[in-house]
């Protein structure tokens, strides 16, 4: 670790290798850690064993998961500074998050808003590991003994969990091993929403394309998306508090803001009275500034897979290190028989 790193912080984060990394996951979270990395030490793992708890594009998970490597390296974070890594090859995150599971009452995880929304109508077909996937994420972070976890908003529940996992296991043996982590939610777009409908999130999974800024497309579909975005019949705000119940100019207003770091007064100031088309012309040449530069090097990332292996391989070996010892401590807590 740096020594001009702040020692007792520990920056843990993690993307799932499902496809389709788009703007919301770029500016609710990638963007933030690439400012975070100066001053603590950070890990970035690319979180596999999450991404099959759904069905999707599991064959391409390959594929993905170097892609995720790309998009952070891509984006800025200096994998010779920060730890990248894949989730599967570190087993302690499955080990853990059996012993987490052993201190998570269910009635916990039932309150789980994000299991709700995936499993549907369908719950008693849906997959154990769906259900159990926020036990997974708290071992991830507390398998480094991680104090801050930078996120975009729809994980807020998810960490109070994490918090609520490591304070029962404390507890259970009058102990202090875990940390409680800190959510990091900053910036004006901590909750992207889609391009088509200002009250559902941008997702990976969202059937529509236009309905996300995807991190690999091209500058001429990045224009066209946002030139199509959906907007209301109102000019262009005069004031913040005229925002209100106009999700969709809100939320293009706050990825213009997240992107340029400006105020939303700054910006509201500069366009009232002008065209809506003039504030959308320049948002897309913002937006497609910042992202074909990442998509640009992604692409010249991925073209060379020996690369990118060697730093998913690196990451692995000093995650290795970390887990291992701290799962050596937490046997030697709970009081394990070792052989
Ligand atoms: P994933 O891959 O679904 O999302 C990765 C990150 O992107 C953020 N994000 C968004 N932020 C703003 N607006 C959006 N529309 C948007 N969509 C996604 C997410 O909040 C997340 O920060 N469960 C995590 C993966 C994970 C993890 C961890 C994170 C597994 N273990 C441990 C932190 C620590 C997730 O949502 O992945």
């Amino acid at each position: 670790m740096e020594k001009s790193k702040e020692k007792s912080k520990l920056i843990f984060s993690g993307v799932q290798p499902t496809g389709n990394l788009h703007l919301g996951n770029y500016l609710g979270a990638i963007k933030n850690w690439v400012k975070l990395q100066t001053n603590a030490h950070c890990i970035f793992c690319i979180v596999d064993l999450h991404a099959i708890t759904t069905s999707g594009n599991r064959s391409e998970i390959l594929q993905n998961t170097r892609e995720v490597a790309a998009a952070y390296i891509a984006s800025g974070i200096d994998p010779s500074k920060n730890t990248i890594f894949v989730q599967s090859n570190v087993t302690g995150h499955s080990e853990l998050s059996w012993i987490l599971g052993c201190h998570t009452p269910i009635g916990w995880l039932n309150r789980m808003t994000q299991f709700k929304d995936k499993a549907g109508k369908n719950k008693e077909k849906a997959p154990l590991g769906l259900y159990s996937y926020p036990v997974l994420m708290a071992a991830d972070i507390l398998l480094y003994k991680s104090t801050h976890v930078p996120v975009g908003e729809d994980q807020k529940q998810h960490l109070e969990l994490s918090r609520d996992i490591a304070q029962a296991f404390n507890r259970c043996y009058n102990n202090d091993f875990f940390p409680v982590p800190e959510p990091v939610i900053i910036g004006n777009a901590t909750r992207v929403m889609s391009l088509k409908d200002g009250l559902k999130k941008m997702s990976k999974s969202d059937p529509s394309d236009y309905s996300r800024i995807n991190l690999t497309d091209s500058s001429e579909s990045i224009k066209k998306k946002i030139q199509k975005a959906k907007t209301d019949s109102e000019p262009f705000p005069s004031d913040v508090e005229k925002l209100e119940n106009r999700p969709e100019i809100t939320n293009l207003i706050n990825i213009y803001s997240a992107l340029t770091e400006n105020l939303l007064e700054d910006i509201i100031s500069e366009y009232a009275n002008k065209d809506f088309r003039v504030f959308k012309q320049n948002l897309a040449d913002i937006v497609d500034q910042q992202i074909s530069k990442i998509s640009i090097e992604m692409k010249k990332l991925l073209a060379d897979k020996t690369y990118l292996d060697l730093i998913l391989k690196d990451g692995y070996q000093k995650a290795k290190e970390i887990s291992e010892k701290n799962i050596n401590d937490l046997k030697n807590i709970i009081g394990l028989f070792r052989a």
